[in-house]
């Protein structure tokens, strides 16, 4: 997926933008402030409903505006054009439009652009909660399996409603039905996530730090949010009790996590900021190339302030990757100095940001 045409409405300092993109690198300059994050932020809206720097949607509406808009054309891998927009309201309406059919649910968004971001937050993969590299894995198989999202769906269903029951302190009956389905579909989620990472992830991973961290080896290990030995129905059976006091669930794939360690220790207790960036690199390149290699689809990758992230080799070596994966790139800098490499590059398109507006280098 290539995007094509963008505009953008009343989003942060951008009164009204509109720009075509290059199908391989697009490259923003400017100084601070002038608004290169808030473009990415934009697109990131396309492919997720959500920014990546707040969850407050009224926060990226301009001052004195009643709303934003995202609006793109994108090309398929077949050739086909797809358009998808995104408005979002002060009051906190959100409309989305794919192909032209409306729809009030931002999640329906999520399975549509294969959108990937590359951030001074991105560090959070390793340092924050288990929820955030669930998603790391979840955003793959919503793009490859064909089935996920809805069995998704339904799973996180019968988890509110059990929630709910668990809160009540229903008997066992009134909770049977919401455990079936609960099970049915926490062993579906929990079976595609554990051969994504087995047969394919761990491998993908491993390869990208040999480049970029060699000087470590990584052990890659899945849990998947319930004891070993026991099927998920089981592991419910057991905890109720004490789940049913708590409140909530408190085993299942919800409750799964991704742990990458060093000689036994979990890595971001040993690796500094740097290294850190590079792991996060390391894995968000592998879904890159995960996702072409099983689809053919290529992602759309953000990389925000790279040459504040990562040093001059580091950032050419993920670069010149990411575009191996024949991935659509939308880079941004201070100064074209921190992309000097990039001069390498004849097929690109870069443009100059100034206080919410762009101006195509020619
Ligand atoms: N809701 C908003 N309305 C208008 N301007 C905003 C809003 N939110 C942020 N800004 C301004 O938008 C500008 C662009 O910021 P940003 O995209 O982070 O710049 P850059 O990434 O180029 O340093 C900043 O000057 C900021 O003060
Ligand atoms: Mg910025």
């Amino acid at each position: 997926m290539k995007l094509d045409k963008v505009q953008i409405s009343h989003f942060r300092n951008i009164d009204e933008l509109s720009l075509t993109a290059h199908k391989s690198l697009n490259v923003f300059l400017g100084e601070n402030g002038s608004g290169k994050s808030s473009i990415l932020e934009a697109l990131h809206y396309l492919g997720f409903a959500r920014s990546f720097r707040t969850s407050k949607h009224k926060n990226v509406i301009s001052h004195q505006k009643s709303g934003f808009t995202v609006f793109c054309s994108a090309v398929v891998e077949d050739g086909m054009q797809q358009k998808f927009g995104i408005s979002r309201l002060a009051n906190d309406s959100c409309v989305v439009n794919i192909n032209g059919q409306k729809s009030k649910r931002a999640s329906d968004l999520a399975s549509h652009l294969p959108i990937q971001i590359f951030t001074p937050q991105s560090s959070d993969l390793l340092l924050g909660a288990p929820k955030l590299r669930r998603q790391y894995l979840d955003w793959l198989l919503f793009h490859v399996e064909q089935s996920f999202n809805l069995d998704f769906q339904v799973f996180s269903k019968s988890l509110k409603h059990l929630n709910a029951l668990y809160k009540t302190n229903q008997p066992e009956q009134a909770l049977r039905y919401w455990t079936d389905i609960l099970c049915q579909k926490g062993e579906v989620i929990s079976a595609n996530r554990s051969s994504l990472i087995k047969e394919h992830l761990i491998r993908l991973i491993n390869a990208n730090l040999k480049d970029f961290l060699p000087e470590f080896s990584f052990e890659i290990s899945y849990y998947r949010g319930w004891e070993k030995e026991l099927s998920l129905e089981d592991a419910i059976l057991k905890n109720r009790q004490r789940d049913q006091r708590n409140g909530f669930l408190s085993v299942g794939p919800h409750k799964a996590d991704l742990r990458i360690k060093i000689h036994g220790t979990i890595a971001h207790e040993i690796l500094s900021r740097g290294q850190l960036r590079m792991l996060v690199a390391g894995m968000q390149l592998a879904q890159t190339q995960y996702l072409h290699t099983k689809t053919y689809k290529s992602s759309i990758f953000l990389l925000d302030d790279v040459g504040a992230e990562l040093d001059e080799e580091k950032r050419q070596v993920f670069i010149s990757k990411l575009n191996t994966a024949e991935t659509q790139l939308f880079v941004t800098a201070i100064d074209i100095k921190q992309l000097d490499f990039l001069k390498n590059y004849n097929d690109k398109k870069v443009f100059h940001v100034e206080h919410g507006h762009v101006r195509e280098e020619i």
